[in-house]
């Protein structure tokens, strides 16, 4: 079972998050269903995709994006949507600015919420909260992730770390601006209030994103699965996750699954057999647990198909 492979019985109150990446079509969707049916034999689970691709909707017949729904026995399921999520933000940053800035002019939540849903990285800022609420989340002892394409999950992943920079900065500067207030106010003898809003939600924020970072690096908080095909460009995206995983979070990947491996008649005649040989020299090479994935003789679109993929996954 996988659910055995990845060792998915941790000690903590927390869930625990499986983040499965890989690049798009290896199956990463339906890898991820399989896991998550399997850890809900052991406690409640939540299955949720951060794909913008939105197949689990139709995969698992959600009724629509945004609800948890449950799905099976212990099992919730759910698709995140970027759009609402940033339409969500933006009004509590719209009300939030007009509370901190009451002399800022009268701003139009419409015309806010469309300049940030097409701004460049509102789909990592949008993730990468929603993680945050994820790892707080307690009705769930495991949480599966199906991630959005290896290069916005990567950089979801490194946020965290970069805003750490940014706020760090954002804290001096506020810091200065509240002593010189202060200065200046006591010169003029005035009363002045040393408590800052702005300056204590930044040091909110750098709270909740140090959290962040120390739970994205944690074996006992997150597992790292990643999932490819026996082709060049999915196993040229699995290298890429391993050493962003490595190099920038200094964690392991827990898994490695070569998905739609062919049986060796059918591949020779697709012409296909040296390069599926080569991935699978290739992960038996490395230190990480692997195991394969045979394709299945249909393409799986159900919760019932992918509980049939199980016969076909084998170790490495
Ligand atoms: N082992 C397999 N054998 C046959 N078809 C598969 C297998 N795994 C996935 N598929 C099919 O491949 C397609 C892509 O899978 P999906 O899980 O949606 O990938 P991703 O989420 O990585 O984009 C789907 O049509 C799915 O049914
Ligand atoms: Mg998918």
């Amino acid at each position: 079972m996988l659910a055995d492979i990845v060792e998915a019985r941790f000690q903590t109150s927390r869930p625990h998050v499986f983040m499965v990446l890989g690049k798009g079509g290896v199956g990463k969707t339906t890898i991820s269903i399989l896991l998550a049916r399997e850890l809900s034999e052991i406690g409640e689970t939540l299955i949720i995709s951060f794909d913008q691709a939105k197949h689990i909707v139709k995969y698992l017949r959600l009724p629509k994006a945004m609800d948890i729904v449950k799905v099976g026995e212990n099992l919730y399921a759910s698709q995140l949507d970027v759009d609402e999520l940033a339409r969500r933000l933006t009004a509590k940053y719209v009300d939030m600015l007009r509370e901190l800035l009451p002399s800022l002019p009268v701003l139009n939540l419409e015309d806010v919420v469309d300049v940030v849903k097409y701004s460049p990285g509102v789909e990592e800022e949008v993730f990468m909260r929603s993680l945050v609420e994820l790892y707080g989340d307690r009705r769930f002892k495991y949480i599966v992730i199906d991630t959005p394409p290896t290069g916005v999950a990567l950089r979801t992943l490194l946020l965290p770390r970069i805003y750490n920079v940014w706020i760090e900065s954002l804290i001096e500067l506020r810091e200065r601006i509240v002593s010189l207030r202060y200065i200046i106010a006591r010169t003029l003898g005035r009363k002045f209030k040393l408590e800052d809003p702005a300056l204590l939600r930044l040091y909110e924020l750098k709270d909740s994103y140090s959290k962040l970072v120390k739970l994205l690096s944690d074996p006992q908080a997150t597992s790292y699965i990643i999932v490819a095909n026996p082709e060049p460009l999915p196993m040229y995206e699995m290298r890429e996750v391993i050493s962003t995983l490595e190099g920038k979070l200094d964690v392991k990947p827990k898994l490695i699954i070569l998905n739609k491996v062919l049986p060796e008649d059918i591949a020779a005649k697709l012409g296909v057999l040296e390069q599926q040989k080569k991935a699978i020299e290739e992960l038996s090479q490395m230190k990480y647990k692997s195991m394969i994935a045979g394709f299945m003789d249909r393409q799986p679109s159900s919760l019932e198909d992918v509980v049939e993929l199980r016969k076909f996954i084998r170790p490495l």
